[in-house]
């Protein structure tokens, strides 16, 4: 596995490669993102992975500073998982100049997750496109639990042509449900034990709309409901269409709940489907 950081060492490295599939990471690996490369894999020559904690995509209260950097481990991972490149550029490789040129990504950017957090899809947008442009992948992968994220993304590649194939993967979970997230780390004990009940609610919710409930916003609000009760702060549950994150119309079949929350100092994110 060659662990590379400037630009030009990983055009040279890639020249010979036919084709490669890209897992695009913040680093702090899991086992999330070893079955991002588990599918990723069989699919190219040559499986690439970077690690590059985005400043543009952090808000300035976010926890830019203080999100885990751990380059050491995450190569043993990778070693292990059999990733043949690992691209950990510096910031300076990444953003030379201040990146005046960015991506704005339609009105995808102003709901949900991209209303608490403003800037963060473009800043998410902008730099994946740069990686895309560095790598030059056939194809990359992405996990479902950052759900708008994979939208913003499938929708860029689509609106700007660009020749990659995204491919979503599903969610990873901790035995009691918990979505697995290098934000994990920042949860006390207590909020440990705590925190898989946001995804508890969501499967209830799941549940209410495959038994028929249309009534979406009393849903919303019986989930927001159970989890102040315990000490949550959420930022928005809610229910929308797969296809466009759009509230849904009464017809609809392709749900998808979606919810943020605090707990503690922690921001946690995550989803469910529901196929009617
Ligand atoms: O999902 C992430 O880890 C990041 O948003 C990404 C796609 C690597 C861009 O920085």
């Amino acid at each position: 596995m060659d662990v590379i950081h400037s630009v030009a060492g990983l055009r040279e490295r890639l020249q010979q490669v036919p084709n490669n599939v890209f897992v695009p990471t913040m680093g702090n690996l899991h086992a999330g993102h070893i079955q991002l490369i588990n599918i990723a894999k069989p699919r190219a020559a040559c499986t690439v992975v970077s690690i590059f904690v985005n400043r543009l995509q952090f808000g300035p209260r976010e926890d830019f500073e203080r999100y885990p950097r751990t380059l050491e481990a995450d190569c043993e991972k990778l070693r292990a998982a059999g990733v043949d490149v690992v691209f950990a550029p510096d910031e300076k490789e990444i953003y030379p100049d201040p990146q005046t040129y960015v991506v704005e990504p339609s009105d995808l950017q102003h709901i949900l997750d991209g209303a608490v957090r403003p800037g963060h899809f473009r800043g998410v947008s902008t730099v994946v496109l740069k990686l895309f442009n560095m790598v030059s992948p056939h194809s990359a992968i992405f996990g479902k639990k950052d759900y708008q994220q994979c939208l913003v993304l499938a929708n860029m590649v689509r609106q700007l042509a660009l020749p990659i194939e995204i491919i979503l993967a599903e969610t990873v979970r901790a035995d009691d449900g918990l979505a697995l997230s290098s934000r994990n780390a920042y949860l006390t004990e207590t909020e440990r034990r705590e925190a898989p009940r946001l995804y508890e609610q969501l499967c209830l919710a799941r549940d209410e709309l495959t038994k028929g409930a249309r009534d979406y916003q009393r849903i919303e609000l019986d989930v927001m409901a159970a989890l102040a009760h315990h000490g949550w702060k959420p930022d928005y549950i809610s229910v929308r269409r797969q296809s466009d994150l759009q509230p849904p119309t009464n017809g609809e079949r392709r749900l998808v709940v979606l919810a943020a929350a605090r707990l503690g100092k922690t921001r946690l994110i995550d989803n469910i489907e529901a196929n009617l």
